[in-house]
């Protein structure tokens, strides 16, 4: 959203629902930590996830599962101080989501109270729309998560695409309907996310799920070629961090190896 007006103001969701309308598209993008919601939002991305993806990310696990609503608040609160324009996003992490609506506020609640963010991400099929609707009844806004959804890997038998056409557009109407302010559409077929995104009022945000989704979101480290392993197909690096990075630290140690660091200059007297 690069309009002149919207340049130096914090977003807003409405801001999402105003891009919807207007057919241009949303940005989002992954941050755990201070340096990387502060670059996000200097790029001027419009949305900034604090994913339970941080639990693959930063912890090195195989699956979101572990992440717990502490690790969220810790993360959520540093990305949110970082970020000035951009709206923060905070991920509801497993099992939270189906453990009844009352349950659902007090987490989404808490996670509002303890970062500073501005809303929620959940991850849920049409079996979450009473939790979806209460929460945005507390006024939080949600914004959901159909498709692959990872904290349901096991379930859906791996990382894999979602081809149910009847389920997938169920869940999105239901998210509409519950009062989401968007819907990341994961790992979807992309003429299917495209007739999503037409049935639906309300923005989706696709990761996976082609070019006709009213915004996209990567996870940062996929974006800057900084992920370790596990980079899906679907992804572009427009950067290679993690070869400058392990260039950078090798030069270091064959310096301090060989005598060449500190060199005078960096030297305190
Ligand atoms: O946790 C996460 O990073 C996500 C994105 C991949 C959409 O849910």
């Amino acid at each position: 959203m690069q309009d002149q007006d919207n340049e130096s103001r914090s977003l807003t969701i409405r801001d999402l629902a105003r891009a919807k309308q207007s057919g241009r598209p949303i940005s989002m993008v992954t941050a755990y930590d201070w340096w990387s919601g502060s670059l996000a939002d200097s790029a001027g991305v419009d949305c900034v996830l604090v994913g339970d993806s941080l639990a693959m990310v930063v912890a090195g696990r195989e699956t979101t599962l572990s992440a717990t609503i502490e690790q969220m608040i810790y993360h959520g609160e540093i990305v949110s101080r970082a970020v000035q324009r951009a709206i923060v996003f905070v991920d509801l992490p497993f099992p939270l989501q189906h453990l009844g609506v009352g349950k659902a506020i007090e987490s989404a609640a808490r996670i509002l109270q303890e970062t500073g963010c501005q809303a929620i991400k959940l991850e849920g099929t049409s079996g979450q729309q009473d939790v979806i609707a209460g929460i945005v009844e507390a006024g939080i806004p949600v914004m959901a998560h159909v498709g692959l959804r990872p904290q349901a890997v096991h379930q859906l038998g791996g990382y894999r695409i979602q081809r149910d056409r009847e389920q997938l557009l169920a869940d999105a109407t239901a998210a509409a309907a519950a009062g989401a302010c968007g819907v990341v559409l994961e790992c979807v077929p992309s003429k299917l996310a495209a007739e999503i995104t037409a049935a639906i009022e309300i923005p989706t945000i696709g990761i996976g799920a082609g070019l006709d989704c009213d915004g996209q979101v990567l996870v940062l480290h996929d974006l800057i070629g900084l992920s370790i392993d596990r980079i899906p197909r679907f992804v572009r690096s427009y950067a290679d961090t993690k070869g400058t990075i392990l260039d950078a630290v090798t030069s270091w140690r064959q310096d301090v190896e060989s005598k060449k660091f500190p060199a005078e200059s960096e030297t305190l007297a």
